[in-house]
């Protein structure tokens, strides 16, 4: 079990562009097991490798009993929208309501290389959106909406 520190906005790490995967070794089976670790020290719902300072193309998802990881994800169709509220391990004591697909067809690999299409709604369909920008270095507070906190109302 390897924890590993997360890395925080304004880190440019946050904003590097990410490698696609060619192997699917146990170096790959280990990033994919501290990932899962990491996220759940933080009781995240998902994590992509630039997160813990990896600029390669994996994230990793959990959400009630589906726990899985996704190399090089690439979202390949969208349908309707949604806002959501959205936080991040990597920018802590942050809310932001952000506009995604509401349902999303997403291609990628398993960690042992087989193709996947995995065709996706509602709350995971967000996870898998966040995730995937992160891939590509953007983070929820350039689409999110900063709400008036209701604690001022009172
Ligand atoms: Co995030």
């Amino acid at each position: 079990m390897a924890i590993i520190p997360i890395v925080i906005h304004p880190d440019p790490i946050l904003r590097l562009p990410t490698d696609r995967v060619t192997e699917f070794d146990p170096t790959l089976h280990q990033l994919i097991a501290d990932m899962i670790d990491t996220m759940h020290s933080d009781r995240g719902v998902g994590l992509a490798a630039p997160q813990i300072g990896i600029l390669k193309k994996v994230i990793v998802v959990s959400y009630k009993k589906r726990e899985f990881a996704i190399i090089n994800p690439e979202i390949v169709a969208t349908y309707g929208s949604q806002w959501g509220e959205e936080g991040c391990l990597s920018i802590p004591n942050t809310r932001l309501n952000v506009q995604r697909a509401s349902r999303i067809e997403v291609i990628g690999q398993t960690p042992n290389g087989k193709s996947i299409r995995l065709k996706e709604k509602g709350f995971v369909a967000r996870i898998l959106q966040h995730e995937i920008d992160h891939l590509n270095g953007i983070l929820i507070i350039d689409k999110g909406l900063q709400l008036p906190d209701e604690k001022d109302y009172q």
